[in-house]
């Protein structure tokens, strides 16, 4: 019999496509050892996606499966993916910067386990280039979403969101920047809350935000 108890940790994978600073915060929180989950591994489908380097410098297991050879095969390319994250011992996963369009072979094998962060309050600003669309819109709220990830892009359950205000005269990188930040706290939040509701409920926070 071991000395040490069984691990209970929920083994978890991150899936990213670039710099991966979502990842980091994940990276962080998962450093914390009354944190219910570990990473098993990193895995993008860009061989050069600076995060991959940071997370070996971080000890973790970083892979790349790259989308080129596939083609158009989408479906290929994820059951490459899947097969990996399977023999990981992967039992859930984070888009962190994942920029591939998923077909409905990797959401219905991972429904309910795999998680996203989208720069935007969904359902607004589903997509692409949320920071310059809200500013065109003329929200005075905009933020960033954790959900469940489904086969329709930047939908499914909300697991949580974070609100940042628009100031006037800001540019889409000032907007970033201010919901990035917030990015970093509510993905490891919403993973808690997902993994141990009872203890992330104590953190729920009373939040009025009034912006005019
Ligand atoms: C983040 O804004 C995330 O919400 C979006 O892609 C960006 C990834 O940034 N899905 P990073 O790689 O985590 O720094």
């Amino acid at each position: 019999m071991s000395a040490f108890p069984p691990d209970d940790r929920c083994p978890i994978a991150i899936l990213i496509s670039g710099r991966g600073s979502n990842m980091r915060a994940l990276i962080d929180a998962c450093a914390a050892p009354d944190f219910p989950a570990r990473i098993v591994m990193v895995l993008s489908n860009r061989p050069d996606a600076p995060g991959l380097d940071v997370a070996r410098a971080a000890g973790l297991r970083a892979e790349a499966i790259d989308h080129r050879p596939f083609g158009k095969d989408r479906a290929a390319h994820e059951r490459a993916v899947d097969a990996l994250l399977r023999e990981a011992g992967v039992q859930l996963v984070c888009l962190a910067g994942y920029m591939r369009l998923l077909t409905p072979f990797l959401t219905e094998a991972w429904a309910g386990r795999m998680l996203n962060i989208h720069p935007s309050l969904l359902p607004a600003f589903p997509g692409l280039h949320t920071h310059e669309r809200a500013l065109q819109a003329g929200v005075k709220l905009h933020g960033c979403t954790v959900h469940l990830v489904t086969e329709v892009m930047d939908d499914g359950p909300i697991l949580g969101q974070a609100a940042v205000p628009v100031h006037p005269g800001d540019t889409p990188d000032a907007l970033a920047a201010r919901v990035l930040k917030q990015e970093h706290h509510l993905y490891p939040a919403a993973l808690l809350n997902l993994l141990r509701p009872e203890t992330a409920s104590s953190g729920h926070r009373e939040a009025a935000l009034l912006v005019v």
